[in-house]
């Protein structure tokens, strides 16, 4: 099949790479040019485990193309996948569709022959109606079906996530894209995995309400290990506890500096304003939002807490900065709010990231940006460990409390034992373990 991308940003660029390793004909096209010219050169613009190797080996094997030119790869093409950002509109936080209405346009003017088109990029509830209003009107002779599809890759685990996924779904009810889309992913449903078929506008709310439920699962965990700290639990045996739980389920139950990322973020305020539009307000989104926003700042707190309720002229070394591992994303990362307000309060910063330096230098300023944790320990009053990398669980703390002016680390993943932090002399602070812990 001929498959085209609209849109080589994560989305478009993992899911062409993996159409095209399952063996379909695949062009992902952008409107950047360095994009797609560093692209061509096999030069990848994000980090994402695996994703150079299944590029270099489809386009190297002829199967995947990048491109400009939209309107002579969508002539081509049985399906047409919308893959273009849908960032939270200024002011609103509304979905900003400007880009997918856009692609709509331009698809209509170019599709020749029957053409499935594609929605996966995150649109809210209604948005395929209006795509499909808009090729129609622009070209009332186009044999085309709106299909909403979209994606649940996570970043840092795309590739697998996007192989393997839990399910499919897809919504349309129209029979001839009901029969390509089967063709589409028929690779993936040989390894078992479900195809639901459902309406479409049922489609885009999946896509919406499975987003705001996993970040208002993590904003629960996160006020339970509050808790936790005032009553004197253990929030990472609470999680167990209730996940094991079937109903409940152990994942995205890790307490922690909060959500971020290029997802939870915008998409929860988009539905928070589609429910509000709907005069159905989703009083639980609402309310997660606002504890995940708090939450950022409040965690700085904890680093002061932590340094003796006073950080002016400290120097506090932050250990991550993308929003989670495996990944050099920034956006709405934690480790920004806490740096920011660590700064306001009189903070020297020192930072280390294996990914995210690159990202972290645009969005932050005052940083000292070192090239390992131990460079970054030197001369520190308490290291902060804010993302989870590999390459953190397992410092060597007699090296760093060696380096450091005082021994305090505050662990905002919960990555160390406590009890094995004190024995080596630092005092310790978690996410929902009772009081800091005294070295
Ligand atoms: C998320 C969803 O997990 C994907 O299914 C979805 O496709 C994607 O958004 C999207 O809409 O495109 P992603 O943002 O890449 O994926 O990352 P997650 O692994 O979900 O993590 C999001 C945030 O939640 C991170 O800041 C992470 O640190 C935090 N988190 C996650 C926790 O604090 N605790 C947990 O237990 C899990």
């Amino acid at each position: 099949m001929r498959l085209v991308m609209i849109g080589a940003g994560y989305v478009g660029l993992v899911s062409g790479a993996c159409f095209a390793d399952f063996g379909h004909d695949v062009v992902c096209v952008d409107l950047v040019e360095e994009k797609i010219a560093a692209l061509k050169a096999g030069k990848i613009p994000i980090f994402e485990p695996g994703l150079d190797q299944i590029v270099q080996s489809n386009a190297a094997a002829g199967r995947l193309h990048f491109t400009t030119d939209l309107a002579g790869s969508v002539a081509d093409a049985d399906v047409v996948f919308i893959a273009v950002g849908t960032p939270s509109r200024r002011g609103d936080g509304h979905a900003d569709l400007s880009y997918v209405y856009g692609a709509a346009r331009e698809i209509a003017r170019s599709v020749r022959g029957f053409t499935v088109v594609v929605t996966k990029s995150t649109v809210p509830v209604g948005t395929g109606d209006e795509v499909e209003r808009i090729i129609r009107e622009e070209n009332p002779e186009a044999d085309i079906a709106v299909v909403s599809n979209p994606e649940f890759l996570r970043e840092g685990a795309a590739i697998t996530d996007f192989k393997r996924p839990d399910r499919i779904v897809i919504g349309t009810e129209e029979p001839r894209a009901i029969q390509v889309m089967r063709q589409v992913y028929r690779p993936l449903y040989l390894n078992e995995s479900p195809l639901l078929f459902c309406e479409r506008r049922t489609s885009e709310l999946i896509k919406y309400a499975g987003n705001a439920f996993l970040a208002m699962k993590i904003t629960f965990i996160n006020e339970i290990a509050d808790l936790c700290e005032k009553v004197g639990a253990d929030v990472q045996k609470v999680a167990k506890g209730i996940g094991l739980d079937k109903r409940i389920g152990d994942k995205f139950l890790h307490a922690g500096p909060g959500f971020g990322g290029s997802c939870f973020p915008k998409d929860t305020l988009a539905l928070v304003k589609t429910a509000q539009d709907a005069e159905s307000p989703m009083r639980l989104i609402e309310a997660t939002v606002a504890v995940n926003d708090n939450r950022k700042r409040a965690m700085a707190r904890k680093v002061i807490a932590a340094c003796g309720g006073e950080v002016r002229g400290k120097t506090v070394a932050i250990l991550g900065l993308t929003f989670k591992p495996n990944t050099d994303d920034m956006r709405e990362s934690p480790a920004i709010s806490i740096i920011q307000v660590l700064q306001d309060k009189g903070a020297r910063v020192t930072a280390y990231d294996p990914e995210g330096v690159e990202a972290a230098r645009g969005m932050l300023s005052g940083v000292e940006f070192g090239g390992s944790a131990y460079e970054i320990a030197e001369g520190a009053d308490a290291i902060v460990l804010v993302t989870e990398w590999d390459e953190f669980r397992a410092l060597d703390l007699d090296r760093l409390k060696a380096l450091m002016a005082a021994p305090v680390l505050v662990d905002l993943r919960n990555v160390y034992p406590p009890q094995e932090v004190v024995r080596h002399g630092f005092s310790y602070s978690g996410v929902g373990r009772a009081g800091p812990a005294e070295g």
